[in-house]
C-alpha cells in the first residue's frame, strides 16, 4: 500500500527516510573514531523504545560472541555479561549497567481517517514532536508527526505549544482499514533520525542516551579483568530503572556503576554553573542526582584514577535526573554507587549531539578504575 511503497532508487534501508547528500557521501578514510563511529551508529538507528529492545539486543548479543563473551539474558530482557575469575564470589563484585531503551512513542488508536494516535514512552518534551519524522512498528512504516498548520490556528492557539494528545502520526493511509494493514495499538514507534558524522570527533543521532553507553560496556567487557565483573545491558530505563532492579537481585554486587549518555548544556540559555556537563571535556564523574546520592569512595578513586592516566574528566554538575544506580544501589543489602556519563546534547529528543573522544575516553577511564580494583579495593 501506499504507506509502504519504497522508491526502488533510494540507497537506505527499508523505511527510513531518503538522506541528504552529505550523508550519502563516500565515508572518509579511516581516522581515529570510525569503529567507535561504525558501532554507535549500528546502536543508534536500531529501534528500541522501552519493553521493545529486540533490536538493541541483537547487535548486542552479536557483538558479545564475536568478542567471545559469556552472557545470559534473563527473563525481562537484561543482557547479563559476565568478565572475571572463575569464582564469582572472589572479590568485590562490579555491576556495570547500560540501558538499551529509548525514550519513543506507541500507538494508541487509529481514527477513521487512517491518522494513528499515541502516547509518549519516557520523558519526551511534547515541544519536540511536530513535524518530526518517525517509524512506526518492527516493519520500519515511514511516517510524520502532523499537527494543525499555522495558517490555521487561532491567535489563541499560537501562544502555545502542542500537546501530544493533539498530534497524530500520518503514515499515509487513507482510512483505518489501509492503516491496520501495517499498524496496530501497541505498535512502537522512533524518531527516524539517520546516525550522521558531523565531523571527525562529532556525531548526530537518536537515542545516545543510552546507546553511548552501551558502546562504553562493549568497549570495557573486551578487557579481563581479575574481579568479578558483570556488564549488564538493561531494559525499561526510562520508564522506572526497572531492568536494573531485578538484574541487582540477581547479582548482588558490592559495586554498582552506572553507564550513561547523560544531559549536556553548554549552549546558550545555560549559564555556566547550570551546565551540567560539557561535550568534549571528557568523561562526567556522578556526584548526586534524583535517584542516588554516588559513593564518596568510588567518586575519589575515579578522579584519583582518571589523574594518574592522564585521562579528562567532569564532575557532573546538577543533581536532576536518575539512573540505573538508583536501584543497584538499594538492591539486597545494598552496593556502592558509581556513575560515568558521555555528555550529550539534546538527549530525549529526535536528534543528539556528541563528541566521540569522550566515548573514548570514558571507556578508557571504566576500564582504568576496573583494574584499579584488582589491588584489593573495598568502598
Ligand atoms: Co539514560
Amino acid at each position: 500500500m501506499t504507506a509502504h511503497a519504497q522508491d526502488p532508487g533510494r540507497e537506505t534501508h527499508p523505511g527510513w527516510e531518503a538522506s541528504a547528500n552529505r550523508e550519502t557521501s563516500a565515508p572518509p578514510a579511516r581516522g581515529p573514531y570510525d569503529e567507535e563511529a561504525e558501532l554507535l551508529g549500528q546502536l543508534s538507528e536500531a529501534a528500541g523504545i522501552s519493553g521493545w529492545e529486540g533490536e538493541v539486543r541483537g547487535i548486542i548479543r552479536g557483538q558479545l560472541e564475536k568478542m567471545g563473551v559469556c552472557y545470559r539474558t534473563d527473563h525481562l530482557g537484561n543482557i547479563i555479561a559476565y568478565r572475571g575469575p572463575d569464582d564469582e564470589h572472589a572479590g568485590l563484585r562490579v555491576m556495570l549497567a547500560a540501558h538499551m531503551d529509548e525514550v519513543g512513542l506507541v500507538v494508541s488508536g487509529i481514527d477513521k481517517s487512517g491518522l494513528l494516535r499515541f502516547r509518549k514512552v519516557g520523558g519526551i518534551d511534547d515541544r519536540v514532536l511536530v513535524s518530526k519524522s518517525v517509524l512506526v512498528g518492527k516493519n520500519r512504516v515511514p511516517g510524520v508527526i502532523g499537527a494543525k498548520p499555522i495558517h490555521l490556528q487561532q491567535p489563541k492557539e499560537q501562544e502555545n505549544p502542542f500537546r501530544a494528545e493533539e498530534l497524530f502520526v500520518d503514515i499515509g493511509a487513507r482510512n483505518k482499514e489501509e492503516a491496520e494493514k501495517v499498524a496496530k495499538v501497541g505498535d512502537p514507534i522512533v524518531f527516524a533520525t539517520r546516525f550522521t558524522r558531523l565531523d571527525e570527533r562529532r556525531a548526530r543521532g537518536k537515542a545516545f542516551d543510552d546507546r553511548a553507553g552501551c558502546l562504553v560496556l562493549l568497549g570495557a567487557l573486551q578487557e579481563k579483568y581479575r574481579v568479578p565483573v558483570y556488564g549488564v545491558f538493561t531494559v525499561q530505563e526510562e520508564v522506572g530503572l526497572r531492568g536494573a532492579q531485578v538484574a541487582a537481585y540477581a547479582i548482588a554486587p558490592g559495586l554498582g556503576l552506572a553507564l550513561e549518555g547523560t544531559v549536556c548544556s553548554d549552549t546558550p540559555g545555560s549559564e555556566e554553573h547550570l551546565q551540567a556537563t560539557r561535550m568534549g571535556a571528557g568523561p562526567a564523574i556522578s556526584v548526586m542526582d534524583a535517584a542516588t546520592i554516588h559513593n564518596r569512595r568510588v567518586i575519589e578513586r575515579l578522579v584519583e584514577v582518571a589523574g594518574k592516566a592522564g585521562i579528562p574528566y567532569q564532575l557532573r554538575r546538577t543533581t536532576s535526573g536518575g539512573n540505573d544506580a538508583g536501584r543497584i544501589h538499594l538492591a539486597r543489602a545494598g552496593a556502592a554507587a558509581g556513575g560515568l556519563s558521555v555528555p550529550c546534547r539534546y538527549i530525549h529528543s529526535p536528534a543528539s549531539v556528541l563528541d566521540l573522544e569522550d566515548v573514548v575516553n570514558t571507556r578508557r577511564l571504566l576500564v582504568e578504575f576496573l583494574h584499579s580494583l584488582e589491588e584489593g579495593w573495598t568502598p
